[in-house]
């Protein structure tokens, strides 16, 4: 069984089946942006669909929610991404090529792929580049000092240059679910403990983008922001972590490609108690374990940020609508019980709550999918390249043959694609060998093919082939959609 080993495999299977294209390539493209062609979008849908599913859906203790990207600027003063995001990076004086200093210090191929690092941190890292090569260039030790590289996309809201200001595209969608926690609370009957989740793009200026949609600019994050009572909180980290991680392993990600790891203290987020990656093993130079999502816990800290945000808005005002140089105004003593705090009836009294965030990337998470569903085999000769999805992931779930192209055969075939089309996601084919048309679906990870030939006027069955075996049965049409209910229990 071979695999997938290089990332431009990877790349050129989803650019010749239509499930990823670089970003304006007609105009030689946009660094870091990726298009999803027809099976892409499906697939990346699907994966979607399935994280909604499993956190809104079917729990009655989540709720759904989708924010504009474009916030109030003191979202992100309070949130600290106006001061902390940022990655530190030294530019080399040869050939003024900027990069991380984390992903330089080490050395290793594998650090090019790790998440932003605090700041203090990495300048620890920095202390010694003497000996350090420039990736680009190669020369030795020729940097400059290290600076600070916001990561926050910056433009202006407003007509007027007058009366315009600054506003951020968000980097994450979590604070559009802290700001509308009140919002929540008062137009739902939700009670601690209970979850906001939401789907959404978001933006980071990353300084490090070379692995395909593994890192880019713009990209796209399924988060829950699950509050809980103080003192519960370890209990509820523990809960998501196993539940977030059966959720990849349910979806078919090999264990052997997936685990769980815990953050040492010192990479630790400000902001965070404690944290768990799920990390894949992507095929990067000889197998990199990276992230695939993060679930951390973040306390109180977010709601307090905000309620400190909210008693702000006057300064920011008074201060032209900019946020140079204001700080956030402090906490107010009794911010327990502030206008972001929660009544628990059964305690009688409000606390601010903690928040369990488990936050995935659904571009991340696709490219995961993809690279472990890939898999080439020998039959009778030839290559047989496929991917074996799990079928709530296939972007496309039957596809409909009929045999050849003469005997009525199509128009039956057309009668049956559209008598599943209602239910599934279908595609209609009549060009070609039919055993061409089976490897092309077995490339785009379909499930099942139906093919409709002589047999089927006599005795109304068609042949249904199945991906994975190659396995073909024989089904009577009025039983085809109990037949694949039951086979993909969707
Ligand atoms: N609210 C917490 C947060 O945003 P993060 O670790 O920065 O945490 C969460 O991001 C997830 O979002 C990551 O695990 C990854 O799957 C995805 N992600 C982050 N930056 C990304 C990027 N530049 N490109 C693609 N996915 C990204």
């Amino acid at each position: 069984m071979a695999k997938i080993t290089k990332l431009e495999d990877i790349v050129s299977l989803c650019k010749r089946r239509g499930f990823i294209f670089q970003s304006s390539e007609i105009y030689g493209g946009l660094a870091s942006c990726y298009d999803y062609g027809p099976l892409g979008v499906e697939l990346k849908n699907n994966v979607r669909k399935a994280w909604w599913k499993s956190i809104v859906q079917t729990r009655e203790d989540v709720v759904g929610l989708d924010c504009s990207i474009l916030m109030h600027p003191l979202v992100w003063k309070s949130s600290g991404h106006v001061d902390e995001f940022a990655d530190l990076v030294v530019e080399c004086r040869a050939c003024n090529t900027r990069t991380r200093v984390d992903h330089l210090a080490t050395g290793e191929a594998a650090a090019e792929h790790t998440e932003h690092v605090a700041l203090d941190a990495a300048a620890a890292a920095a202390r010694d580049l003497s000996e350090t090569a420039c990736p680009n260039c190669g020369r030795k030790g020729d940097f400059t000092e290290p600076m600070p590289f916001k990561l926050m996309f910056e433009t202006r809201m407003g007509a007027n240059v007058e009366d315009s200001m600054v506003v951020y595209l968000r980097p994450e969608t979590a604070q559009g679910i802290f700001a509308n926690f009140a919002n929540v609370l008062a137009t739902t009957r939700v009670k601690i403990p209970f979850g906001i989740a939401q789907i959404g793009k978001s933006f980071r200026n990353e300084v490090t983008t070379k692995a395909f949609i593994f890192r880019t600019r713009e990209f796209e994050q399924a988060e829950l922001e699950f509050f809980v009572k103080p003192g519960t909180d370890e209990a509820w980290w523990r809960t998501w972590k196993q539940l977030r991680y059966n959720w990849y392993a349910d979806l078919g990600i090999k264990k052997e490609n997936l685990r769980l790891r815990e953050h040492a203290d010192d990479e630790l987020a400000h902001y965070a108690k404690a944290c768990v990656d799920i990390e894949y093993k992507f095929p990067f130079g000889s197998g990199d374990w990276q992230e695939l999502e993060g679930i951390a816990n973040r306390t109180d800290y977010d709601l307090r940020q905000h309620q400190r945000g909210m008693r702000t808005v006057n300064r920011w005002i008074e201060n032209d609508r900019d946020l140079a140089g204001i700080e956030l105004a402090s906490e107010a003593e009794d911010y327990e019980s502030g206008p972001l705090s929660y009544f628990d009836e059964s305690e009688k009294k409000r606390y601010i709550p903690y928040v369990i965030e488990p936050s995935a990337g659904i571009d991340r998470s696709t490219l995961a999918f993809l690279v472990d569903a890939y898999d080439e085999e020998q039959v009778r000769g030839e290559t047989r390249n496929l991917l074996r999805f799990h079928p709530d992931l296939a972007p496309v779930k039957v596809a409909v043959f009929p045999l050849v192209r003469k005997d009525g055969m199509p128009e039956k075939a057309r009668a049956v694609y559209d008598s599943l089309k209602r239910h599934f996601t279908c595609f209609y084919d009549e060009k070609g060998a039919v055993g061409r048309r089976y490897r092309r679906q077995d490339e785009a990870g379909t499930p099942f093919c139906i093919t409709i030939d002589g047999q089927t006027d006599r005795d109304d069955t068609v042949t249904v082939r199945e991906r994975d075996s190659m396995e073909q049965v024989r089904v009577t049409t009025e039983r085809l959609l109990e037949y694949f209910r039951d086979r993909m229990e969707v």
